[in-house]
């Protein structure tokens, strides 16, 4: 029997849900949306048996549903995911995982007492470049990786202004929270260590300068709240002595849009990394996958090739979700890596707000 999933959310993000629940052969039967004209947009593009105007209602609907996404802005993830696990459903959940680390303990702490799966859509960790590094890391081929460097910055990358993603109070905050993509990748690579202190300045130009806004997001509101960062650069330390660089901006100038985790490790370094052409998707983009070691006393780098995922693994990602509930593969991530994601996220607007370092717990 197919495993049946309901979608919470019809923006932007809703249709690589679809497409990878399908692709791994499980039937999406809801779509719950507040705005039905969006939930029905949706499907008459990606047809559902039922729209429903929220997670509620939906399961009530449908009460045999095995699976709930959520799509929803930030500050909805946690009562969504809270309400899906109390009702017995496993969970696929968009990044960020949560508004913070103490909301992502409870939702940790909730899959565990329902004993359901709870996974994020960290979708870069299945892009054929991220797949193909993981296999030379786990080879062995890299060694210990000392230090690695994430970075996911944007020249003008505004994702709108007054909206969603721009207001704390519905978002968590600007791109350290919106682009955790790389910090998660890098940590990944790292074995997801134990984090000790973090170190970082957070910027808040240009963040009224529509010069600076993306060629993608939501419309912009002209009542509507501008309040996060445009950028934050720090550093994190790990109990293990590993080190951490992390770069993110919605606007700040650098040459181009780039997206890309690079490390040094005791046997090779490495670089994964998507160079946009113009900020956003585009189809000029570039992606590698590369390691630079010494074989037989010259150094050597080696590109390594890989397929074209225009999606940045977004259906990869959405697939391998029902592929852990079928016991068909593993899970790519885990609950308990975006506690420690969300710890490391909390420490770094705690320590741009303070200015000193700060222990993370
Ligand atoms: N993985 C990625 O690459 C990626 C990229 C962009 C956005 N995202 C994430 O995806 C999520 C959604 O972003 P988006 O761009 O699709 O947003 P969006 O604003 O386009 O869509 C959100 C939808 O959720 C609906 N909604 C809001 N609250 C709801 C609720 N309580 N119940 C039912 N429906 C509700 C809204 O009406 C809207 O249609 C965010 O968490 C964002 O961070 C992930």
């Amino acid at each position: 029997m197919a495993i049946k999933v309901g979608i919470v959310g019809a923006g932007g993000m809703a249709s690589y849900h679809y497409d990878g629940f399908t692709k791994a052969g499980a039937r999406v039967a809801a779509m719950a949306d507040m705005d039905t004209r969006r939930a029905e947009a949706f499907a008459r593009v990606r047809p559902v048996e039922r729209i429903c105007t929220d997670l509620t209602g939906m399961l009530k609907a449908l009460p045999d549903l095995d699976a709930v996404s959520v799509v929803t802005p930030n500050k909805f993830h946690k009562p969504l995911v809270l309400e899906a696990l109390e009702a017995g459903k496993h969970v696929f959940c968009e990044k960020p995982p949560a508004l913070n680390a103490g909301e992502m303990e409870q939702m940790l702490r909730a899959s565990k007492k329902a004993n359901r799966t709870l996974m994020f859509d960290f979708n870069n960790r299945a892009r054929p470049e991220s797949v193909a590094m993981m296999r030379y890391i786990r080879e062995g081929v890299v060694g210990k990786i000392n230090s690695a460097q994430a970075s996911w910055v944007r020249r003008a990358g505004i994702p709108g202004f007054g909206g969603w993603f721009t207001t704390r109070a519905l978002s968590g905050g600007g791109p350290v929270i919106d682009l955790p993509h790389m910090l998660d990748l890098a940590l990944y690579f790292m074995d997801y260590p134990q984090p000790a202190w973090c170190l970082g300045g957070a910027f808040y130009d240009f963040m009224d300068n529509r010069a600076f806004k993306g060629p993608w997001g939501i419309p912009d509101s002209d009542t509507g709240i501008t309040d996060v960062e445009s950028s934050c650069h720090a550093m994190v330390t790990f109990t293990t002595g590993q080190t951490l660089m992390v770069r993110c901006s919605w606007a700040e100038f650098v040459e181009r849009e780039t997206v890309s985790v690079s490390f040094q490790g005791t046997k090779a370094g490495g670089k994964v990394e998507r160079l946009f052409g113009i900020d956003g998707v585009d189809g000029t983009s570039i992606d590698s996958c590369r390691l630079f070691t010494e074989e037989y006393g010259v150094q050597v780098n080696r590109d390594i090739s890989t397929e074209k995922d225009e999606t940045m693994g977004r259906i990869g990602q959405a697939a391998n979700f029902i592929e852990t509930l079928n016991g068909a593969a593993a899970a790519l991530n885990t609950a308990e890596e975006a506690l420690i994601l969300m710890k490391i996220v909390d420490a770094m607007y705690e320590s741009a707000a303070s200015g000193g370092p700060v222990r993370i717990p």
